[in-house]
Protein backbone atom coordinates (compact mmCIF):
# COMPACT_ATOMS: atom_id res chain seq x y z
CA UNK A 1 0.00 0.00 0.00
CA UNK A 2 1.06 3.36 -0.57
CA UNK A 3 0.32 7.36 -0.35
CA UNK A 4 1.22 10.74 -1.04
CA UNK A 5 3.25 12.44 1.02
CA UNK A 6 3.93 16.72 1.50
CA UNK A 7 7.75 16.82 1.42
CA UNK A 8 8.36 20.38 1.82
CA UNK A 9 7.12 23.55 -0.50
CA UNK A 10 8.17 23.92 -3.89
CA UNK A 11 9.15 27.35 -2.63
CA UNK A 12 12.14 25.79 0.23
CA UNK A 13 13.86 24.71 -2.43
CA UNK A 14 15.45 27.58 -5.11
CA UNK A 15 15.49 26.75 -8.19
CA UNK A 16 18.40 24.77 -9.74
CA UNK A 17 19.22 23.23 -6.53
CA UNK A 18 19.32 20.51 -5.23
CA UNK A 19 18.46 19.40 -1.62
CA UNK A 20 18.80 15.62 0.35
CA UNK A 21 16.09 14.36 3.03
CA UNK A 22 16.53 11.57 4.89
CA UNK A 23 12.89 9.52 5.21
CA UNK A 24 11.58 6.13 6.93
CA UNK A 25 10.49 4.10 4.21
CA UNK A 26 8.55 0.60 4.83
CA UNK A 27 9.92 -2.24 2.74
CA UNK A 28 7.97 -5.24 1.45
CA UNK A 29 8.60 -7.26 4.56
CA UNK A 30 7.01 -4.59 7.11
CA UNK A 31 10.45 -3.54 8.34
CA UNK A 32 11.50 0.46 8.61
CA UNK A 33 14.12 1.17 6.65
CA UNK A 34 16.18 4.51 6.75
CA UNK A 35 16.19 5.78 2.80
CA UNK A 36 17.49 8.84 1.65
CA UNK A 37 16.48 10.90 -1.80
CA UNK A 38 17.90 13.85 -3.63
CA UNK A 39 15.19 16.21 -4.94
CA UNK A 40 16.06 18.84 -7.62
CA UNK A 41 14.22 21.47 -8.63
CA UNK A 42 14.51 23.48 -12.19
CA UNK A 43 12.39 25.97 -12.07
CA UNK A 44 8.61 24.21 -11.81
CA UNK A 45 10.03 21.00 -12.26
CA UNK A 46 11.10 18.51 -9.99
CA UNK A 47 13.14 15.36 -10.07
CA UNK A 48 13.90 12.65 -7.42
CA UNK A 49 16.04 10.37 -6.96
CA UNK A 50 17.28 7.83 -4.36
CA UNK A 51 20.63 9.38 -2.93
CA UNK A 52 22.92 6.36 -3.47
CA UNK A 53 25.43 6.09 -5.83
CA UNK A 54 25.44 3.04 -8.34
CA UNK A 55 29.15 2.86 -8.22
CA UNK A 56 29.69 2.05 -4.39
CA UNK A 57 25.99 2.27 -3.19
CA UNK A 58 27.36 5.41 -1.30
CA UNK A 59 24.89 8.71 -1.01
CA UNK A 60 26.62 11.01 -3.36
CA UNK A 61 27.06 14.56 -0.91
CA UNK A 62 29.54 13.89 1.23
CA UNK A 63 29.07 17.66 2.31
CA UNK A 64 25.07 18.00 3.35
CA UNK A 65 23.62 19.06 0.37
CA UNK A 66 26.22 19.47 -2.17
CA UNK A 67 25.00 17.44 -4.94
CA UNK A 68 25.78 19.31 -8.23
CA UNK A 69 28.88 19.76 -9.98
CA UNK A 70 30.65 23.00 -10.07
CA UNK A 71 28.79 23.86 -13.00
CA UNK A 72 25.47 23.11 -11.32
CA UNK A 73 24.26 21.56 -14.00
CA UNK A 74 24.65 17.51 -12.96
CA UNK A 75 24.59 15.56 -10.06
CA UNK A 76 27.70 14.38 -8.84
CA UNK A 77 29.25 11.83 -6.56
CA UNK A 78 31.38 13.34 -3.85
CA UNK A 79 33.40 9.95 -3.20
CA UNK A 80 34.62 9.08 -6.95
CA UNK A 81 32.86 12.15 -8.98
CA UNK A 82 30.79 10.36 -11.33
CA UNK A 83 28.51 13.01 -13.19
CA UNK A 84 24.91 12.41 -13.61
CA UNK A 85 22.74 13.68 -16.08
CA UNK A 86 19.86 15.51 -14.04
CA UNK A 87 16.28 14.83 -16.28
CA UNK A 88 17.51 10.88 -16.57
CA UNK A 89 19.80 10.43 -13.39
CA UNK A 90 21.91 8.16 -16.10
CA UNK A 91 25.80 8.54 -15.15
CA UNK A 92 27.33 10.48 -18.08
CA UNK A 93 31.04 10.33 -16.78
CA UNK A 94 33.04 8.72 -14.07
CA UNK A 95 33.68 4.92 -12.80
CA UNK A 96 29.72 3.53 -13.18
CA UNK A 97 29.19 5.37 -16.37
CA UNK A 98 26.12 4.38 -18.60
CA UNK A 99 24.61 2.86 -14.87
CA UNK A 100 21.84 4.73 -13.50
CA UNK A 101 20.17 6.81 -10.16
CA UNK A 102 16.88 4.82 -9.17
CA UNK A 103 13.90 7.39 -9.85
CA UNK A 104 11.78 8.68 -7.04
CA UNK A 105 8.35 9.52 -8.14
CA UNK A 106 7.53 12.88 -7.49
CA UNK A 107 4.58 15.48 -8.15
CA UNK A 108 3.50 18.69 -7.45
CA UNK A 109 -0.14 19.44 -6.00
CA UNK A 110 -0.67 22.76 -4.70
CA UNK A 111 3.35 24.31 -4.26
CA UNK A 112 4.09 21.44 -2.43
CA UNK A 113 6.55 18.69 -3.77
CA UNK A 114 5.10 15.47 -2.93
CA UNK A 115 6.29 12.02 -3.05
CA UNK A 116 4.64 8.78 -4.25
CA UNK A 117 4.84 5.24 -4.99
CA UNK A 118 5.97 3.82 -1.39
CA UNK A 119 4.77 3.90 2.22
CA UNK A 120 6.91 6.03 4.48
CA UNK A 121 6.78 6.20 8.32
CA UNK A 122 4.73 9.21 9.65
CA UNK A 123 4.72 11.17 12.81
CA UNK A 124 1.40 10.47 13.86
CA UNK A 125 1.36 13.92 15.67
CA UNK A 126 2.02 15.49 12.59
CA UNK A 127 -1.11 14.60 10.96
CA UNK A 128 -0.06 12.61 8.53
CA UNK A 129 2.40 15.14 6.91
CA UNK A 130 6.19 14.46 7.49
CA UNK A 131 7.88 17.42 8.55
CA UNK A 132 7.89 20.87 7.39
CA UNK A 133 11.40 21.65 5.76
CA UNK A 134 13.57 24.04 6.78
CA UNK A 135 14.98 26.94 4.52
CA UNK A 136 18.10 25.88 4.64
CA UNK A 137 21.06 27.60 2.71
CA UNK A 138 21.57 24.75 -0.55
S1 LIG B 1 30.97 5.87 -5.06
FE1 LIG B 1 30.12 7.34 -6.39
S2 LIG B 1 31.56 7.51 -7.98
FE2 LIG B 1 32.39 5.97 -6.68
Amino acid sequence: MSATYVLCRLDDIPSRKARGFQLLRVDDEGEHRPWGIIVIRWGRQVVGYVNRCPHNGVHLDWERNQFLDPDGTRLMCGKHGALFDLGTGLCVDGPCRGAGLEPVALSLEEGDICITGVTLVEDEELDGDLPPCEAEGV
